[in-house]
């Protein structure tokens, strides 16, 4: 039995790190998978919480890796928190992976009246932090943004610190709450929904984050699938909370079965 039967099934959502890549290289059976839903005639998009490049980067990378996909295919915090800065006239300090830093040429930074964090990685030092936490102790009303809330992630080295754990630091210190651009913030998935076109109960997000990825997308009402691979943790199958509509080895097996539902 087809646990997604969905004849309407027309909009597939994939998470990239831990779905279609680990480390640097393809997950065996991805590029292959993500022909098939693209031959299918699906919409697909990429909806990533990648912060440490540009969605330019990140789509030359991943047409390294034999995907089929270009920059406009890709959804991620960057482009949507710098439309915000510009609406709300808003001044960055910016603590950001240095590979974005072209994405905010355009953004006034002097007199930051608010402090973004992205994932800087080897950036996010003492000195940086306390920075950081400088500025936003001596506004009067601190506004803190986070590109995601990533704990952890998968990298050539294993699990990696992400963002979120100093959005956290930065949080408790300053004694202010972050706005979070990225999965599972609601906003994110109905923007891209919006955009593709799609009804949240035509789609479907693939993801190896239980919370964010399958979680996020369920509560907008999408179908939520948990792949096996990449952060993924034989516990995430026993959340207390949610429950994956499907959980399946890898994209390989989720793309068979969205295939499938359809019929
Ligand atoms: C860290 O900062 C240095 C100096 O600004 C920069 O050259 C380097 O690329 C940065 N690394 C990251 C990961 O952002
Ligand atoms: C992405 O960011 C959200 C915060 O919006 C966070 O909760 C989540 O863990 C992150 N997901 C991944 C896959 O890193
Ligand atoms: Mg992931």
């Amino acid at each position: 039995m087809n646990l997604l039967k969905n004849p309407r099934l027309n909009g597939v959502l994939l998470d990239v790190t831990g779905v279609l890549k680990d480390g640097g290289t393809a997950i065996h059976g991805s590029v292959e998978a993500v022909r098939k839903l693209r031959e299918a005639g699906l919409k697909i998009r990429l909806v990533t919480n990648e912060t440490q490049v540009t969605r330019r980067a990140l789509a030359e990378n991943l047409l390294d890796l034999g995907y089929p996909v270009q920059e406009l295919d890709i959804v991620s915090p960057c482009p949507a928190l710098i439309s915000f800065l510009q609406r709300e006239n808003l001044r960055p300090h910016l603590l950001v992976h240095s590979n974005v830093l072209p994405e905010f040429e355009g953004i006034d930074q002097s007199n930051p009246n608010c402090v973004v964090l992205g994932d800087a990685a080897e950036n996010f030092t003492y000195e940086h932090l306390n920075e950081a936490f400088g500025i936003l102790i001596n506004m009067k009303k601190p506004r803190l943004f986070s590109l995601g809330r990533g704990r952890y992630y998968s990298d050539k080295e294993g699990l990696m610190l992400d963002v979120g754990a100093f959005t956290a630091a930065l949080e408790y210190a300053a004694d202010v709450k972050a706005e979070i651009i990225g999965k599972p913030q609601p906003e994110f998935f109905r923007s891209t929904l919006k955009d593709m076109g799609v009804e949240p109960e035509e789609a479907v997000m693939v993801g190896d984050d239980v919370v964010s990825d399958v979680g996020g997308a369920q509560d907008c009402g999408l179908t939520g699938v948990l792949v096996r691979t990449g952060k993924y943790r034989p516990s995430d199958e026993k959340h207390p909370t949610v429950h994956p509509d499907a959980v399946v080895d890898d994209l390989a097996h989720a793309a068979n079965l969205i295939l499938e539902s359809r019929k």
